[in-house]
């Protein structure tokens, strides 16, 4: 496994491979690496590609109120796990590397960055979007994987992704859990053990709202309401972001239950904030 700091020895390394007729595989991280980040580097080798894997702790996603500084970096740990999975070329770049001085060249994805957590994290999905454009230029994949877990990300990459004629293919991957529901996320070890009991009211509250769509429920109103009501009753909430059921492709609030929706969540526990989701698919039925 190839561990690399530069944008120009990863172009020359990854090149090699494209002669070599490889498809380029890319799974772009910030690293505090778990079985969900595991899954997507699972996915790229099984459909054999060559791997690589990018580890950058983006600073233009976090809002300056956010956890950038103290966001996990244990890159021992990170890199044994890569190479125990088959990863191919970690990419390692430092924020000089990613970024000039003065950045004056932005992406951003109008309307489906705007509600969810748009409306919390402004700049949020304009940070992401750049980074990974500048990474798809970089690497220059032919296929990239993100996970469900962070459904509005992967609706934001894909629609950029395709607005901008990146040639890839985006592939989204299931959101991998705990045993008890909870989604994996790097953010979880920032939970008291109270709060990580607790934060399980968010997956729950989501299996609860998929029974009630189920069983022809098709009030936005009602369910929402519910999963206030499950979630509410933890003891260490601090607050909940939003809870919304929007249609799956554009992300527009809808006002009746009927083809496919994704039903959002973003909660806090002390200071932390968790974010799931569920998409279901109505016409299935
Ligand atoms: P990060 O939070 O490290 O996540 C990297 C990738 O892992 C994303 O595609 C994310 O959706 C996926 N992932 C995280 N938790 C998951 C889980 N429980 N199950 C399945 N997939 C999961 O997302 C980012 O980094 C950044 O915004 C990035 C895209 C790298 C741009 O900086």
């Amino acid at each position: 496994m190839k561990i690399i700091k530069t944008i120009k020895s990863l172009r020359v390394f990854v090149s090699a491979a494209r002669n070599a007729a490889r498809t380029i595989g890319f799974v772009p991280t910030m690293g505090a690496l778990h079985r969900g980040h595991i899954s997507l580097i699972e996915r790229s080798g099984k459909h054999g590609d060559f791997v690589v894997v990018s580890i950058f702790v983006n600073p233009t996603q976090f809002g300056p109120k956010e956890d950038l500084a103290k966001y996990p970096r244990p890159l021992r740990n990170d890199l044994r796990i890569c190479e125990d999975h088959g990863v191919d070329v970690v990419f390692v770049p430092d924020a000089e590397e990613m970024y000039r001085e003065e950045e004056l060249t932005w992406v951003n994805v109008d309307k489906i960055s705007e509600p969810l957590c748009g409306r919390f994290r402004p700049g949020h999905f304009r940070g992401v979007a750049t980074v990974c454009a500048k990474l798809f230029n970089i690497v220059q994949p032919d296929v990239a994987y993100f996970g469900q877990k962070d459904a509005q990300q992967l609706a934001v990459i894909k629609r950029m992704a395709a607005d901008l004629n990146f040639p890839l293919k985006v592939i989204s991957c299931p959101t991998v859990r705990e045993t008890d529901g909870l989604a994996l996320s790097s953010r979880n070890r920032y939970l008291s053990p109270q709060q990580r009991k607790d934060a399980t009211c968010i997956h729950r509250s989501l299996r609860t709202a998929h029974e009630m769509i189920e069983a022809g429920r098709t009030n936005p109103k009602t369910i929402v309401a519910k999963i206030r009501k499950i979630i509410t009753a933890a003891k260490s909430l601090s607050s909940i972001d939003y809870i919304s059921i929007v249609d799956a492709d554009t992300l527009r609030d809808v006002s009746r239950i009927t083809g496919k929706v994704l039903i959002a969540i973003a909660a806090r526990f002390g200071s932390t904030r968790l974010i799931d989701n569920l998409t279901v698919d109505c016409r299935a039925r």
